[in-house]
């Protein structure tokens, strides 16, 4: 890793939060609303003129799809002023589109960013993760092992049975086989409906969200955000790739990726020191969704660098126009 690549971390981050900020209140207007579509888009065109303002020579590594899907904040896609650092930029304007259309928890606005070159390209396919919070020893657990093993392993090391340790998987038919494993161990699970990168976060904070460990595939793009929060958390996560056909495999090939059974470390998908920025769109475990207090507009955000293992909760308002 190399320490000495500079990217102004430290000025940025503050602007990094205003961008998650800005997504967050625009997606908020539609909470509730039914209306995927409409929420994502407002946290979109938000979060493009908030980076738009930041000093960076920004490219978009991981956006809201390729070039011909997405209209803005597509892969490749240059933002900022094109003034001050190179940067990468891994974004999902509104993480949880469902949660936040249905009004459900968990829903986010994230944004991560680190020197040019510092995350995987990951292509939007799926991608099996595992997660676990700070404190173990590194490669306790891996995606090698079964799913029984890593709870008794996690088990071992927590000084716990496994009926103590409490799994984050997205409900989801595909994970039948891993729920019924992980139930056979003695081990609870927590399901989710939506939102991976919160359901990883939630093993960096155990002591506020109950979870030990998150198991199961879920988008490679949202593995990738998660892999930047927890450098910054010091958590442990490993993601492999998973190929539904060969045009996938091919679109990862174009991603420059040769070894497609790759198992990613955590600092093998995010190599440099990053910031990372999540604000609140719903209410969650990690922050607050935004809200409306009279005139005013409130949201909280969590905002980290890895280089100095930096966490800070800010909160925010802004009168409601
Ligand atoms: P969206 O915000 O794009 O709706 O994604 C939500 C999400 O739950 C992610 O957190 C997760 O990685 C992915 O969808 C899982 O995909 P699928 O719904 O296909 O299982």
């Amino acid at each position: 890793m190399a320490d000495d690549i500079i990217f102004a971390d430290r000025m940025l981050s503050l602007g990094l939060a205003r961008v998650s900020e800005q997504a967050a209140i625009a997606a908020a207007k539609l909470i509730g609303s039914g209306d995927e579509k409409a929420a994502d888009q407002a946290a979109v065109d938000a979060m493009r003129t908030q980076l738009d303002m930041l000093d960076i020579q920004g490219v978009v590594v991981i956006g809201e799809g390729e070039r011909d899907e997405a209209p803005m904040l597509y892969i490749g896609e240059e933002v900022g002023t094109g003034h001050g650092p190179a940067v990468d930029i891994a974004l999902d304007p509104l993480e949880g589109t469902t949660l936040t259309a249905k009004d459900m928890p968990n829903a986010l606005a994230v944004i991560a960013m680190g020197p040019r070159g510092s995350m995987l390209n990951a292509p939007d396919v799926y991608m099996d993760k595992l997660a676990i919070g700070a404190g173990y020893p590194e490669g306790l657990i891996t995606l090698e092992m079964s799913p029984t093993e890593r709870i008794q392993t996690l088990a071992r090391a927590k000084g716990c049975e496994p009926h103590d340790i409490m799994v984050c998987v997205l409900e989801r038919p595909r994970h039948g086989e891993l729920v019924r494993e992980i139930r056979s161990t003695g081990a609870r699970i927590r399901l989710i409906t939506d939102g991976d990168v919160a359901g990883v976060i939630h093993c960096a904070e155990t002591h506020l969200t109950g979870i030990d460990m998150y198991m199961g595939s879920g988008g490679a793009p949202e593995g990738v955000l998660a892999a930047a929060a927890m450098k910054c958390m010091g958590g442990q996560m490993q993601g492999r790739l998973l190929f539904r056909n060969d045009e996938e495999r091919q679109r990862a090939k174009g991603h420059g990726i040769e070894d497609l059974d790759r198992i990613y470390t955590r600092d093998e998908m995010v190599r440099e020191h990053v910031i990372f920025s999540a604000t609140g769109v719903t209410d969650g475990s990690v922050v607050k969704g935004a809200r409306r207090d009279g005139e005013w507009l409130e949201t909280e955000t969590i905002l980290m660098r890895s280089k100095s293992g930096s966490v800070r909760r800010l909160y925010y308002r802004q009168k409601n126009q």
